[in-house]
């Protein structure tokens, strides 16, 4: 049976917090919120308990799992070298939604970096994550709290439904403010590289730093499944909900022309669409179910929406669902990542 316990946003209750903790201590698994999405965690040094996770989520075992911190000064045991970066990184980003990958210490399992000899770490910027995290006092191995593949989680429905009863603890703690993961910057090597955009923009990121390179599998898909990424879960399906997911990309009315066109087909071979549209366009569909995901000119409203959108279209038993693409600048890159994946590459270019 899960224990499911309803936080406070802003000032978690201690109790329900200090229970989760002694379990995360004990080997256990708690599903917690982040900023960005819903976590799934357990203690990092303990290979039972992050094995537990693997067997909950579906997770290959070849994907590394994100080390989550609520002290700065948790990094030396973690990490065999600190760059120079990290400190000019951490002090800007974190708490944050910025995953940083650095060598590895002994002391962490192979299990959780799927024997890479980097591990990812991260310090989320969540009331109920930080409080966790420290009352554990220890590193906490978490990746998205949904079942492998599947849009990842971004309110507690959303774990309720994927895990209920295959964990030990769920902490509701309200709607994700982000709504997409971290992004996922390597800082081992001469250029920092983002292997996953995210909540923290490439535009910030060079801001901070004064360059940053984008990894070329943030938006191709890999050559071959035995192509070595440096990321290893871009190699699997993701985000993806039951429905077939289209994009469609171009100018905005070559876009909606696109969109109404496909809406029509579908419809007409007794298919049942949902259209995820924008507060620009959404008045401008005739077909389908219509909801918007947000505002073209706040992006941030869009990440925020997106997950749970799919996973709403879903809940609707829509076959196919039609996206819109957007601006790539900003956090537009990471939806658009997500997007593109969840679709499995299926994009049409207007
Ligand atoms: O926002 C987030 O990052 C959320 C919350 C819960 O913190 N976590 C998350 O974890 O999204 P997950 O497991 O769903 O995604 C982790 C991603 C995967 O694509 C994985 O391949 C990559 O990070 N990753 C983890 N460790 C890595 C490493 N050492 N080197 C390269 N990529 C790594
Ligand atoms: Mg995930």
């Amino acid at each position: 049976m899960t224990k499911i316990f309803k936080v406070d946003k802003i000032e978690p209750e201690f109790q329900s917090i200090s229970y989760a903790a002694e379990v995360l201590k004990k080997g256990g698994t708690v599903a917690f919120p982040t900023e960005t999405v819903y976590g799934l965690g357990a203690n990092a040094l303990d290979e039972d308990a992050v094995n537990r996770i693997f067997a909950a989520k579906g997770r290959p075992s070849d994907n590394p799992l994100i080390v989550h911190i609520w002290n700065i000064n948790q990094i030396n045991e973690l990490v065999s070298e600190i760059p120079d970066i990290f400190f000019k990184l951490a002090e800007k980003f974190w708490p944050g939604p910025l995953t940083l990958v650095m060598k590895k210490s002994s002391w962490i399992p192979e299990l959780v970096t799927a024997g890479l000899d980097t591990v990812g770490i991260r310090m989320p910027n969540h009331p109920a994550a930080l409080l966790l995290l420290k009352y554990a006092d220890i590193p906490v191995a978490a990746p998205s709290a949904n079942i492998s593949g599947s849009p990842s989680p971004t309110r507690v429905e959303h774990v309720i439904n994927d895990l209920n009863n295959k964990v030990d603890v769920i902490i509701d703690g309200g709607d994700c403010a982000v709504g997409l993961e971290s992004t996922v910057l390597d800082i081992t090597g001469n250029e920092p590289v983002i292997l996953r955009p995210g909540g923290v923009t490439p535009e910030q990121i060079e801001k901070t730093l004064g360059r940053v390179v984008v990894d070329k599998y943030v938006y191709s898909k890999l050559e071959t499944q035995s192509t070595k990424p440096r990321s290893p879960g871009v190699k699997y399906k993701h985000y993806s909900p039951r429905a077939k997911v289209i994009v469609v990309d171009g100018p905005l009315d070559k876009l909606i022309a696109e969109i109404n066109k496909q809406a029509q087909n579908h419809i007409k071979q007794n298919k049942r669409v949902g259209i995820m549209a924008t507060e620009q366009t959404k008045d401008y569909y005739v077909y389908g179910e219509i909801l918007s995901a947000g505002d073209r000119e706040k992006p941030e409203t869009i990440a925020a929406n997106f997950f749970r959108l799919l996973r709403f279209f879903d809940e609707k038993g829509m076959d196919v669902i039609l996206t819109e693409g957007i601006d790539r600048s900003g956090i537009g890159i990471a939806i658009m990542n997500r997007m593109i994946r969840a679709a499995g590459y299926n994009v049409i270019n207007v």
